[in-house]
């Protein structure tokens, strides 16, 4: 071939190929109502901590409310209420379809097909109505978005820093820096699974319990205890509403500054599963373990001075799912892989997004917020108001219920409170 021959040959395609992939950007822009994020700065490392106590300050999605915050203003655009729902499948699909993209930016389908692909058809067309499927959630996770790739521990365990995804981020999307304090916890816990009971079931089902008020006086506490394996965040407590939240605790994953403060609020036989966000939560985790005196510096608010738990109950949350959570799903600002504004997923949905790589069949509830109905409350368990909300720094609450909705329209998971 002649050179001019060689350099035709190789630029057309790349002309095809960067056409679709900048109408496909243009068309996702359409599709969501977004505009383009600007891209946040460059941290240094040093500064990792300070800044997230900045942005802390103005951040409680997921965790107490001060009493003093403002009123935000709700606007239409940003958070829509279950009544006005979208149908299932919608405009974006057709005109996705004009320049032949069929995925959004994120890599997800934009059809998001209810049915189940045939090959599961025949997988579970033997099995009896109501019986647990197996790889349900990963097979339909694969079929709307195909990057998705099952295998990912729960836990981290001694073999940790094999995990090439999460080897070379810092805390919360990786384990970098930390790996010394990581083998002493380790070798302390010297327990890395949820147990032989649950890990030697051949099909497991979890449930993700959020803290939303949406959880109040739906009776929902029977059948959130059928689930194998029963998820819950921070110190949302079940004494005195189990009728609504119901009494099984297989784990509680949190962070220090969510943990339960009071030793006697613990409940008993649940495993305590700890997700790190800044590289000090890791020390305060090696504390917390071998029972050594805290220092308290350096939170954003107080923290548990001791976590009634043995060493055997105590679990590290693989940080892949923050990063996948984070990069991958939501799409929230990379940030040269360091936290920074708005690009931190909130607990609940690290914690969907583990149970999408670890559970045949994947069920939430306490999830969403019904911003038409700014006088209920927040958390089922107390009386903060939905109207304390206001914008979050450190979360993207629409970007992530975009998540979210994509995965309970496309069957992935159950939502058993119609929140999101
Ligand atoms: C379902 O049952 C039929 C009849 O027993 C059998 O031929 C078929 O292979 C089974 N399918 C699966 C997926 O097990
Ligand atoms: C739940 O029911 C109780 C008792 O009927 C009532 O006082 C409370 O306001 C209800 N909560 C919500 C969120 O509806
Ligand atoms: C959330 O994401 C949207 C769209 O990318 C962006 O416009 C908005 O500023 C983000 N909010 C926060 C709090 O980062």
């Amino acid at each position: 071939m002649k050179p001019a021959h060689k350099l035709l040959f190789v630029l057309c395609p790349m002309l095809v190929l960067g056409f679709i992939y900048y109408s496909s950007g243009k068309l996702h822009l359409y599709v969501w109502g977004q505009k383009p994020r600007p891209e946040s700065g460059k941290l240094r490392d040093s500064k990792v901590n300070e800044i997230w106590d900045q942005l802390h300050k103005h951040s409680h999605y997921d965790k107490d409310v001060p009493a003093t915050v403002k009123v935000h203003k709700v606007t239409k655009n940003t958070v829509k209420s279950p009544v006005t729902k979208e149908p299932v499948v919608e405009g974006p699909v057709s005109v996705g379809r004009t320049v032949g993209s069929v995925f959004d930016k994120q890599g997800f389908m934009l059809n998001l097909d209810t049915k189940l692909p045939p090959e599961l058809v025949y997988k579970y067309g033997n099995l009896s109505e109501g019986s647990c499927k197996p790889g349900y959630a990963a097979a339909k996770m694969t079929a709307i978005y195909p990057k998705f790739s099952k295998p990912a521990c729960m836990f981290l365990d001694r073999n940790f820093k094999r995990l090439a995804k999460v080897n070379n981020y810092l805390p919360p999307f990786g384990f970098k820096t930390q790996e010394r304090i990581i083998d002493v916890i380790l070798s302390s816990t010297k327990n890395y699974g949820l147990g032989p009971d649950l890990d030697s079931l051949s099909c497991k089902r979890c449930v993700i319990v959020g803290n939303g008020g949406i959880l109040s006086n739906k009776s929902l506490g029977s059948r959130i205890d059928e689930y194998d394996v029963v998820v819950r965040l921070n110190e949302a407590p079940v004494n005195g509403y189990t009728r609504d939240v119901g009494t099984k605790t297989t784990m509680r994953i949190t962070y220090p500054e969510g943990a339960i403060q009071k030793p006697e609020r613990y409940e008993k036989d649940s495993l305590f599963v700890f997700s790190a966000f800044k590289p000090l939560d890791f020390k305060w985790l090696r504390q917390m373990v071998n029972r050594e005196k805290l220092g308290t510096e350096g939170f954003w608010k107080s923290v548990a001075h001791y976590v009634p738990r043995d060493p055997s109950e105590i679990r590290i949350l693989n940080p892949f799912f923050i990063q996948e959570a984070s990069f991958q799903f939501i799409g929230l600002p990379q940030n040269n892989g360091l936290m920074g504004k708005g690009n931190i997923p909130t607990l609940g949905t690290v914690a969907i997004t583990m149970a999408l790589h670890n559970c045949d069949e994947v069920a939430v509830a306490g999830f969403g917020y019904d911003m038409n109905t700014p006088h209920a409350p927040l958390h089922y368990y107390e009386t903060v108001k939905m109207s304390a909300i206001k914008e979050s720094w450190t979360h993207n609450i629409s970007k992530e219920k975009e998540f979210l909705r994509k995965l309970v329209r496309a069957n992935i998971i159950t939502d058993l409170t119609n929140g999101i």
